[in-house]
């Protein structure tokens, strides 16, 4: 009798191992496709004019940039959705609705609740011919922009005072263990060594950061194409608060307002060296991130597993020794 009951209770244990086992690796790999998409998206949305191959040909400014007139950027530039519909995704409700930046077009953040289907229609004209994206953006840039609409968009604005820029309530001390862990190796201990073009000027990570919050929180999560090799939030497994709270540490970096200096990113030729967890640059590489996450997932479900029947043997060795 006793023997059919450790028999079972170890089969039951092996199974269930099992299952831990094969469940965490295919949720992992599940999320990483997921999670790739929607970086996907997040750059197309940022500047798709730069990534598409081949590069488009866009004449003057995107049609439906001629319904406003208060805006006064022209060219490839208007056809960027970020352009229209803002770095907080808010459109005129957001970070754009006064000043340089205002157009008056709506922003797509209640957006994110609609089903593929809707979004695909608005993306293909459906809603508005002008917004026809399907002769620059194929099934695939749709599908990724779609991901990152549904699942990408963070309302930033309840943490962000709306005058100062400044980060609320942010953890100061969280955010530098964050941004000294993983981006101080090459924007450097104070934000300075690599600079970026910004309305016209040559800026460090410290002023972007006051300048333009919104800017820094979506290319910090999702990155930029300008540098594929940098480590982004979304693969860090960052959440939306550790992000903030690398903004409010950064926003506490000298501006470089003190001194101009250091050379133009275009001089410079940023390290090429793998990063751990940096995006997919080639199917290889893909293959090999995907495969070192779901080595990632089983080593830890063996973990749990050697867990499991250890405290079955236990359990056992216990019993028996009450005989
Ligand atoms: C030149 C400005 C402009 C650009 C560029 C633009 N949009 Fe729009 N978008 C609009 C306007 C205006 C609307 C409102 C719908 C309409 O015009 O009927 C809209 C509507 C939408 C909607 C539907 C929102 C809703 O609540 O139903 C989505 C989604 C959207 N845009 C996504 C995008 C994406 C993704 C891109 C980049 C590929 C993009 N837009 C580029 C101006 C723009
Ligand atoms: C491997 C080097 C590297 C690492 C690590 C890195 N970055 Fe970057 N980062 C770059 C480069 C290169 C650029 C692009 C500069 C340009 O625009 O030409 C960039 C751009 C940015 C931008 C966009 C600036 C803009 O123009 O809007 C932000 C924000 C940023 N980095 C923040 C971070 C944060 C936060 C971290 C830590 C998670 C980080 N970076 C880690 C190299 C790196």
């Amino acid at each position: 009798m006793k023997k059919f009951f450790f028999g079972g209770l170890l089969i039951l244990i092996v199974s269930l191992s099992l299952g831990v086992l094969v469940q965490s690796g295919w949720a992992h790999s599940l999320n990483q496709q997921t999670d790739e998409l929607v970086i996907q998206g997040g750059q197309l949305y940022d500047d798709w004019t730069k990534l598409i191959q081949p590069a488009p040909t866009l004449e003057g400014s995107h049609p439906i940039w001629g319904q406003q007139t208060t805006n006064t950027l022209s060219g490839v530039d208007t056809y960027r959705c970020v352009s229209c519909h803002g770095w907080d995704y808010q459109g005129a409700d957001g970070a754009f609705r006064s000043g340089a930046n205002f157009t008056g077009f709506p922003g797509i953040y209640d957006a994110r609740e609609q089903d593929a289907a809707a979004l695909e229609d608005a993306l293909t004209g459906g809603l508005n011919q002008e917004h026809d994206f399907s002769s620059y953006l194929d099934d695939s840039d749709r599908e990724a922009l779609i991901a990152f609409i549904q699942n990408g968009l963070i309302d930033d604005n309840l943490y962000i005072d709306m005058v100062s820029l400044k980060v609320l309530n942010g953890d100061l001390e969280n955010g530098k263990a964050l941004y000294l862990a993983a981006c101080a190796e090459c924007h450097g201990d104070d934000g300075r060594l690599i600079q970026f073009r910004y309305e016209g000027q040559d800026i460090n990570l410290g002023k972007l950061a006051i300048q333009d919050p919104w800017r820094f929180l979506h290319r910090t999560r999702f990155g930029t194409a300008r540098a594929p090799e940098m480590v982004i939030g979304t693969e860090l497994g960052w959440t939306a608060q550790d992000g903030r709270d690398v903004l409010l540490f950064s926003q506490t970096l000298p501006t470089g307002m003190e001194e101009q200096g250091g050379p133009s990113i275009g001089e410079q030729t940023p390290g090429t060296g793998e990063q751990p967890g940096g995006p997919a640059s080639n199917i290889f590489t893909g293959i090999l991130t995907a495969l070192g996450a779901m080595a990632t997932g089983l080593g830890f479900a063996l973990v749990l597993g050697a867990l499991l029947i250890g405290i079955i043997f236990l359990v056992v060795w216990f019993l028996r020794g009450r005989k």
